[in-house]
């Protein structure tokens, strides 16, 4: 049972022109076993979010806390870059992160390569690797240690559209074994569609903007026209909430003009 609770989270960076809100007043649960996508334009503070959620960044007020039956829960994140160690094997990339070494790690390891097909890469380096190649093995390192709550920023967004498809096909197979909770993070609201329970859209200024309940049946692909449909009109509400965004600050420029 791994639910994650955000509670009125604020963040404000000190900059030169003076404080800036990333963050204002978020709050939300992730059910056990949910996919959630946040989604928003970019620069509207998702990473900020998640780094918060993660640990990475403190916030400035708020809480996060992840529970896994009572317990603190285990964490992992996806990085918008693989961040392999470049003088690493693929295998010994992914010894790097348990936290024992020993067989039961190099078994977790070995089914975690095998889960993203790339068992037979295992003694090869990072760099004899295509860019998909490596993010799978990103992705693998981050199931390898058996996450409670899965964070991923972006982690498609570096890759040519047909390589994406396919590791959002994977990861959708991967997570329907595993039913990790996992919180991802896109600015593409095709990829929101296809994967997730919950898409929370958030506006520039960091504040929640909509909350959406996706119901469709798994396994899903991107072409299917139930995901098409549901994409277009979440498409529609992130153009609205683009175009209110331009017409406030347009109208703030007028005034201060
Ligand atoms: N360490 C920092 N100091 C000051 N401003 C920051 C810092 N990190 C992020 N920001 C600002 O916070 C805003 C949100 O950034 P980010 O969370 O990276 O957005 P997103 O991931 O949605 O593109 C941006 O305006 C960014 O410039
Ligand atoms: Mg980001």
């Amino acid at each position: 049972m791994a639910t994650v609770t955000v509670d009125c989270l604020r963040k404000v960076f000190a900059t030169p022109t003076g404080p800036q809100t990333v963050i204002d007043d978020i709050s939300f649960e992730v059910a056990d076993q949910s996919f959630l996508s946040l989604v928003g334009p970019s620069g509207c503070g998702k990473t900020t979010l998640l780094n918060i959620i993660s640990g990475i960044e403190a916030a400035t007020s708020g809480s996060v806390e992840m529970k896994e039956n009572g317990q603190a829960a285990k964490l992992a994140y996806v990085f918008q870059e693989p961040r392999l160690l470049p003088w690493r094997s693929v295998f010994d990339n992914l010894m790097y992160v348990q936290p024992v070494q020993d067989d039961a790690a190099r078994e977790r390891v070995t089914t975690a390569l095998e889960r993203v097909g790339l068992a037979h890469a295992a003694k090869k380096w990072p760099g004899q690797l295509s860019g998909g190649q490596q993010q799978r093995i990103g992705i693998a390192r981050a199931f390898s240690v058996e996450p409670d709550v899965l964070l991923m920023d972006e982690p498609f967004s570096h890759l040519d559209a047909i390589t994406a498809r396919g590791l959002r096909e994977h990861l959708q197979e991967l997570w329907a074994h595993t039913r990790k909770t996992v919180i991802f993070v896109t600015h593409d609201v095709s990829e929101a569609a296809e994967l997730s329970d919950r898409i929370l859209m958030l506006a520039p200024g960091g504040r929640i903007h909509e909350d959406i309940q996706v119901t469709l049946p798994r396994p899903r692909r991107a072409s299917d026209p139930e995901v098409a449909v549901l994409e277009a009109s979440v498409l529609r509400r992130f153009e609205d909430l683009e175009a209110a965004t331009k017409n406030q600050s347009a109208q703030l420029h007028s005034q201060t003009a």
